[in-house]
């Protein structure tokens, strides 16, 4: 089949911040740069960021990179490669400013400068202080974020393929990426877009669990591509699990309310983090206090007539600070829990909000994987950002406002990467006749409807397996018998149909393609988080309840074929400054 095709020297999947930032950086050097957003650009999950983004800029109090060095480390549990943290966290008060001259309309302290909030595992002089570092825009920061960047990308004159979804990358034997096959979602015609260099900022995954803080958009659509293309994901053992989702709903309530002052009680009225976490309290990382709440919950010290969550209380810090602060919490209390927190305490418990893991690349873009024969290697022409990367720049536990800082650190840095590439390869190499079978196989599938399991109830199921098998915490037995039942969601998946009997809509053609997409992620994690025989961050094993160094620090690579594990060491060795050795973690 000949496909009809747009030629681009530069190729961006996502419209998130990270694919936007990266975007911005190609297209200001006048070249050709498209973006490919299976939404409207400001609709990506990035809108949904709230509470801020890290940067020592030292507005509040006394702050310096190396200490926002040193917590990145320690949050990840020593398994973050300390060249990338190091990069990033050296970066980020150039990031910060230069956003603000695009115009993001960040909240300000009194004598004008960037507001600045405290959020969990942030710390002054390597642990000692309170560390204030998270620049924020109200609770509405990514917000803020992601318009910015898509008004100065209509500046630059980015192309957008608006609402086309991304099938599979297009390569040439010799492994150079060409660009995709997209789906123009409301004719749906197949597009091949031609580019010599390709970006995946697809964003996470966490709509593979029942209750997540994610849009409906975040289903790992980068992941599958890239398994497909051969590539491994690294380290998918590790999902994080935010502390405040709303009981029961999932979505966000940000750590900003815990910066702001905000604090957790149980069914007694304790404020129980004193016990779990007593030098940061309701301020420990996300992991630990996760955790805390599943215990408390599991003693029985649960609020509510279940007893199945606790709350989280803002009352005491009255209605100005609230309003001016914390707005869209606010809203969505009222609107999803039913709770003003002017008066009311929130109902909270943990929900899935992060992958750590990714495609795995380095602090240029590039995406880097084994080769059949030997050692790691730049794949030619493929960069990756953002969520769907893994750097390692978070290691087992991502800190709170290193989210944001990490799109747009390595949305420039990869920009920029992409920019000597073009140059080094000037001319498009062609494109195999067989290059797009792949993609095209996909779309074929999915053209008629049947008599079959629906895709709905095996998304379901898959999201059930995920929460009851690799959630907050797990354990050998639970995980085999999780892989065993993910391997049969599979196995459904492939005999599966759409049910529309007259009329195929595109959209259901889309939740088939993105459900691949999620199973395979979801596969990818619980077969990673069964490998690893240790605890570590987000990872918590009850069968292994210790860190382990000396056998475990180490990234996994998950591979497609045969669903093969394989490890390599993290990288201890940052670009210049001392490393941080690993030591027990305690908040
Ligand atoms: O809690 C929050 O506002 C989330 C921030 C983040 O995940 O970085």
């Amino acid at each position: 089949m000949s496909l009809p095709k747009r030629t681009f020297d530069a190729l961006v999947i996502g419209a998130g911040g990270g694919g936007l930032r990266a975007a911005l950086q190609l297209a200001d050097a006048d070249l050709k740069v498209a973006v490919v957003s299976k939404v409207f650009p400001t609709r990506s999950h990035t809108v949904a960021a709230q509470g801020g983004i890290n940067a020592a800029l030292g507005n509040v109090s006394p702050d310096n990179w190396h200490w926002h060095m040193y917590d990145t480390i320690k949050g990840s549990d020593y398994l973050g490669d300390q060249d990338a943290i190091e990069f990033m966290c050296r970066a980020a008060a150039q990031t910060v400013r230069e956003l603000e001259h695009f115009g993001l309309p960040f909240s300000r302290l009194d004598n004008g400068k960037i507001y600045q909030r405290t959020f969990g595992g942030q710390s002054t002089h390597f642990g000692q202080g309170q560390a204030v570092r998270a620049c924020a825009a109200a609770d509405r920061t990514g917000h803020a974020m992601l318009h910015t960047l898509y008004q100065q990308n209509i500046r630059a004159k980015t192309h957008f393929f608006d609402e086309f979804y991304a099938l599979d990358l297009v390569k040439d034997e010799e492994g150079y990426v060409l660009g995709v096959v997209a789906l123009e979602i409301e004719t749906g015609e197949p597009l091949l877009i031609e580019a010599r260099t390709t970006l995946l900022a697809t964003g996470g995954a966490a709509r593979i669990f029942r209750t997540s803080t994610n849009s409906l958009i975040n289903t790992g659509d980068g992941l599958g591509m890239a398994l497909r293309a051969g590539i491994p994901l690294q380290d998918m053992e590790f999902f994080q699990f935010h502390p405040t989702g709303i009981a029961g709903v999932g979505n966000l309530i940000s750590e900003a309310a815990r910066g702001e002052g905000g604090f957790l009680v149980n069914r007694h009225g304790e404020r129980f983090m004193q016990r779990y976490a007593p030098a940061t309290t309701d301020l420990a990382s996300r992991d630990v206090v996760s955790r805390a709440i599943l215990t408390e919950v599991r003693a029985g010290n649960g609020c509510g007539e279940q007893g199945d969550h606790v709350w989280l209380k803002l009352d005491h810090l009255g209605a100005d600070k609230i309003k001016s602060r914390l707005p869209g919490i606010r809203d969505l209390a009222r609107r999803f829990a039913h709770a003003d927190p002017i008066d009311a305490p929130i109902p909270v418990f943990p929900t899935a909000h992060y992958m750590m893991g990714g495609i795995p690349s380095n602090r240029h873009g590039q995406v880097v994987a084994p080769t059949a024969t030997g050692p790691e290697e730049a794949v030619p022409g493929l960069y990756a950002v953002g969520e769907c990367a893994c750097v390692s720049v978070h290691g087992a536990n991502r800190l709170g406002g290193n989210s944001l800082l990490d799109i747009v650190v390595f949305g420039r840095a990869a920009g920029s990467h992409m920019l000597d590439y073009l140059r080094e390869n000037p001319y498009p190499r062609p494109i195999p006749r067989e290059a797009t079978e792949l993609a095209l196989a996909r779309l074929a599938r999915w053209e008629r409807g049947g008599q079959g399991e629906s895709i709905p109830k095996i998304r379901e199921a898959m999201r059930k397996v995920m929460e009851d098998h690799c959630g907050v915490f797990r354990s050998s037995a639970g995980l085999r018998e999780g892989v065993d039942k993910m391997q049969v969601l599979r196995e459904r998946f492939s005999r599966a149909v759409l049910h529309d009997q007259s009329k195929i809509f595109n959209t259901a053609r889309i939740e088939a393609l993105e459900l691949e997409n999620m199973l395979q992620t979801a596969l990818a994690s619980i077969v990673s988080a069964s490998g690893r025989q240790e605890s570590r961050g987000a990872h918590s094993q009850v069968d292994f309840p210790a860190r382990d160094d000396k056998n475990w620090l180490k990234h996994s690579l998950y591979f497609l074929e045969g669903g093969r594990l394989d490890y390599k060491p993290v990288r201890l060795k940052p670009l210049t400054v001392e490393s941080f050795p690993p030591v027990p973690r305690t908040y």
